[in-house]
């Protein structure tokens, strides 16, 4: 680097990162409303706070939210471990050596890689397997060799040595190493999470079914847009049931019942997210329900979506915006007209349930979503001023997660709100958060070292007693200390000099009209409760 563009480097300002920022004051106080009616019309509901590791392990996510979806395969934060990352340098060491002068590279990295490989395997870090002393013996050779190689001075390209790189390329490549990859990640999303501490923490050993939410930062590495951020924050909750054996081995003669109580449980989980936001005032709500059907019904289709269409994923076409496609989409087979009998009287269940409880709803038979766990019950619910990325909360039923994640058969359903899009639409639509504004009520103007002592003592009863009260920390004169409470927002000043110190008579200016009245400390104090 040039000693100019060093120097440019140093005064360089810091920026928030790419798809992240700062949330400031007074959007916050709005932020903090929205998720304190989301803590109080939870807790009607009987669902109680998790907090979670904003970190998990990959592979979690992975086996949860589905390997192939973009989630997890294009937009996870992940820190691979130690190892991981020493194949991943010697695989781009390896493809650098063109030219002999670049053998000495791969060498080293190779031997650390089966030096951290073997030691690995004496700690068990990795399991002691014999396929993973396969691999490693192998690799142990190669490096050799390359050693070798690297100290014969006389090497020139030839068959052979191509031979010897393009086995050790596929070698370390395709390292097979058991439990090598077991990386961690920055949460995408919480219900992988919410489910992992549900069996971690034994949970079906409580009352079921158990009722969970969590709020906070998910991270996702997408393409920034309104509405869109790689740092954003969710409310998430769900509702885990583990099921009794009859319900696991799906005993006929529960099955009917056990679906109606299904779709009871949708219907007020759905029910909870509308309260919430009713409760908020946000505009333009509109809910949009579908069945993807369950592994009995939804491969029959997805293969007659698939004989439509010659595509890969069919499922996701489904979700195309393009203009072109819509004519195609409009004559394909519907899901709806082909769920089995179960999960055709779940849908028709959950259908009446919602409107028992007036939520109203629209079919959108398109409304696949992007992650895999999901059975029976997806749901989508879009507002008001937020553009094309207008989901404000996406859920559903996935029935059967649990188990892939090692644990006990349970039924799950739950919904995470985009919660800085739910912020976006309230404050497009004229929530002002100024509103939610913490303005002081009362500034304390005061002069003089002794004011100053009772001005401290009259701040502290006064936040005690739960007014916001600003007390400047310099003397100002009383013309520019009132100019600063008006500025402010103040609705009062305190005005505290040498004389209402000595009567103990102190005077309280009210700033809209300029007028003014004396009080004791214990008479303002009630004067302030009834201005309140
Ligand atoms: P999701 O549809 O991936 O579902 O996300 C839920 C909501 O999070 C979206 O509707 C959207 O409002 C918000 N969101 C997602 N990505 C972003 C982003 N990059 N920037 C801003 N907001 C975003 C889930 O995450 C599931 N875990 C929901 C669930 C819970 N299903 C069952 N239980």
């Amino acid at each position: 680097m040039s000693e100019g563009a060093a120097k440019k480097e140093e005064r360089r300002k810091f920026q928030a990162i790419k798809g992240t920022r700062d949330i400031l004051p007074p959007e916050t106080a709005l932020w903090n409303r929205v998720e304190q009616t989301a803590h109080e019309v939870f807790a009607t509901f009987g669902f109680g706070e998790i907090r979670l590791p904003i970190i998990e392990e990959t592979e979690l996510f992975a086996r949860a939210v589905g390997g192939e979806t973009d989630i997890v395969s294009k937009e996870m934060y992940g820190f691979p471990k130690k190892l991981e990352i020493l194949r991943r340098a010697t695989t781009d060491q390896i493809d650098r050596v063109d030219h002999p002068s670049k053998i000495h590279m791969f060498a080293q990295s190779l031997a650390i890689l089966v030096l951290n490989l073997e030691q690995a395997l004496n700690s068990s870090a990795i399991p002691t397997t014999e396929s993973n002393r396969h691999v490693i013996e192998q690799l142990k050779k190669i490096s050799e060799q390359t050693i070798v190689l690297w100290r014969s001075l006389s090497w020139e390209p030839s068959r052979e040595w191509t031979e010897h790189f393009e086995t050790a390329r596929k070698l370390i490549k395709n390292l097979q190493i058991e439990r090598l990859e077991e990386s961690s990640s920055l949460r995408p999303e919480a219900t992988a999470g919410i489910c992992r501490a549900y069996i971690e923490n034994n949970m079906q050993q409580l009352p079921q079914p158990v009722k969970l939410y969590c709020i906070g930062p998910m991270f996702r590495r997408e393409r920034p847009q309104k509405g869109r951020y790689r740092q954003f924050y969710q409310i998430d909750a769900e509702v885990l049931e583990a099921v009794r054996k009859e319900v696991a081995s799906g005993e006929w003669r529960v099955a009917s019942k056990e679906l109606a109580k299904d779709a009871a449980v949708d219907a007020e989980v759905i029910e909870m997210v509308m309260t919430l936001f009713d409760k908020l005032e946000l505009q333009g709500v509109q809910l949009a329900i579908n069945s993807i059907g369950d592994r009995n019904c939804r491969p029959k289709y997805v293969e007659l979506l698939r004989a439509e269409l010659s595509k890969t994923n069919p499922l996701r076409v489904l979700d195309s915006k393009l203009e072109s496609e819509q004519k195609i989409i409009e004559k394909l087979p519907r899901i709806g007209d082909h769920l089995c009998e179960d999960c055709a009287a779940h849908y028709a269940a959950v259908k009446r349930e919602l409107d028992l409880r007036g939520v109203k709803y629209h079919e959108n038979w398109r409304l696949v979503r992007g992650l895999d766990y999901y059975m029976r019950t997806t749901f989508e619910i879009t507002a008001k001023g937020l553009g094309s990325q207008n989901a404000v909360c996406g859920g559903g039923r996935y029935d059967g997660l649990m188990e892939l994640l090692g644990g006990p058969p349970t039924k799950g359903i739950g919904f995470a709100i985009g919660e800085d899009r739910l912020i976006l639409s309230l404050l497009e639509t004229g929530h002002s958060p100024l509103a939610t504004r913490h303005s002081p009520l009362l500034y304390i103007a005061w002069m003089g070292e002794k004011a100053y002592a009772t001005a401290i003592r009259a701040a502290k009863n006064l936040r005690n007693a739960g007014f916001p009260v600003e007390l400047p920390p310099v003397e100002q004169k009383f013309g520019k200390a009132l100019g600063q409470a008006d500025k402010l927002g103040a609705r009062f000043a305190l005005i505290l000099g040498d004389n209402e110190v000595s009567s103990g008579e102190w005077t309280l200016k009210t700033l809209a009209d300029g007028s003014q009245a004396k009080f004791t400390e214990p008479d303002l104090l009630e004067h302030l409760k009834k201005q309140l």
